[in-house]
């Protein structure tokens, strides 16, 4: 029997809601393929700030490494607010991110067809169906750059003298640019061929760099087709023709923003999965997109789908079992159209179900398929 090791994280907020929920269909799916999955659970985030005295506990990082795959609820909530910037639960995800190699996320913003009214966009906009795949970056660029606050000896050119000053460096290597775009076009190869590669080259350099390498690799991928966007005219061309869109390739603080105005055209936030992968045969890590919603943890409130949607994303990429992840995403399909839905989703006179319920509603479908 295939046995694979499951590193969960379940954070703060909604996040051991959702993680236990997808437990259960990770369960159900092993049952029928006959596989076993073996899960450790380690702290990350607030509760780790709490019980270990930092986000990231060294266990953690060494359990992480160790599995085939990560699962991760969510990281933050108001109380760590006040906390200073390496201090934060999202330390912990920065340090995932490094520590494992997680270089590409990839975060797909797709509009269900049962859910098309959701979206905050005009029917018009979104009849085609929206399904946009943002790769970003995620080890590099400005996240990671140097970093530094100091006092200024400098004035404006009024006199005025600057104060603090602080900076926060840009800078991308031509490896890493290769190995993103890299993702990119495979993707693209997968889906409808088009890669846009949104970037703000009229200003900078490392822009520059991306572009002169994109001319290089596409070479290597001639049947798609690259367009370059400047990430404020993609910010735009995002509300106008979604539909047109197809795979996003972009660096580490665009892909941030871009992904989550993608997610809110689907006007479904907590449906949307992500991965984040570094080499083929590293652990990749999987989590939803939606953050650790404290305002309604552990009222049995939360949307389970984006973390079951994390699954099929885990079993396809780091657990070699693509046919495991069609079911699961199959079977959030079928209760979609079944008419369930969560209240974050629910549009009126559909059946609105809280966490476990909507769980078992695709545990059921599931054993149907
Ligand atoms: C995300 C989040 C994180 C990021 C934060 C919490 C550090 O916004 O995953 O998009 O900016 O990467
Ligand atoms: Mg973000």
């Amino acid at each position: 029997m295939i046995t694979k090791k499951i590193t969960v994280i379940p954070g703060d907020g909604i996040g051991p809601e959702v993680t236990s929920s997808a437990i259960r269909v990770l369960d159900e799916v092993a049952s029928s393929c006959g596989c076993r999955f073996e899960y450790q659970e380690v702290p990350a985030g607030g509760v780790a700030i709490d019980t270990c005295g930092k986000a990231l506990p060294e266990e953690t990082l060494e359990a992480a490494k160790a599995s085939d795959a990560v699962l991760l609820g969510a990281v933050g909530g108001p109380k760590w607010d006040g906390l200073s910037g390496d201090n934060r639960p999202e330390a912990a995800l920065l340090g995932l991110r490094k520590g494992l190699g997680l270089y590409a996320n990839l975060r797909l913003a797709v509009l269900f067809p049962q859910l098309k009214d959701a979206s905050p966009l005009k029917n018009e906009l979104v009849e085609n169906g929206v399904d946009i795949m943002i790769v970003r970056e995620l080890t590099g660029g400005i996240y990671f750059g140097e970093r530094g606050l100091a006092p200024s000896d400098g004035t404006l050119e009024n006199g005025t003298a600057k104060g603090l000053e602080a900076f926060d460096v840009e800078r991308y290597s031509e490896a890493e640019i290769d190995r993103i775009l890299k993702v990119g076009f495979t993707l693209a190869m997968q889906r409808k061929k088009n890669l846009i590669v949104v970037d703000k080259a009229n200003i900078l350099e490392t822009s520059r760099l991306w572009r002169k390498r994109t001319a290089e690799i596409s070479k290597e991928y001639p049947e798609v087709s690259v367009e370059f966007m400047y990430v404020d005219n993609a910010s735009m061309q995002l509300l106008r023709r979604p539909s047109s869109m197809d795979v996003i390739v972009t660096s580490n603080m665009f892909g941030d923003i871009l992904s989550d105005e993608a997610g809110m055209i689907t006007g479904s936030i907590g449906m949307l999965p992500s991965a984040s992968l570094g080499d083929p045969g590293k652990p990749g890590m999987y989590e939803p997109v939606h953050g650790s919603a404290p305002d309604i943890a552990g009222k049995d409130m939360a949307n389970p789908l984006a973390t079951i949607l994390s699954c099929a994303m885990m079993l396809r990429s780091s657990l070699g079992l693509p046919e495991a992840a069609d079911k699961v995403e199959q079977a959030v399909r079928n209760v979609l159209a079944a008419g369930y839905r969560t209240a974050d989703i629910a549009q009126g006179s559909e059946e609105v179900l809280g966490t476990k319920a909507m769980t078992e509603k695709v545990l059921k479908e599931l054993r149907k398929l």
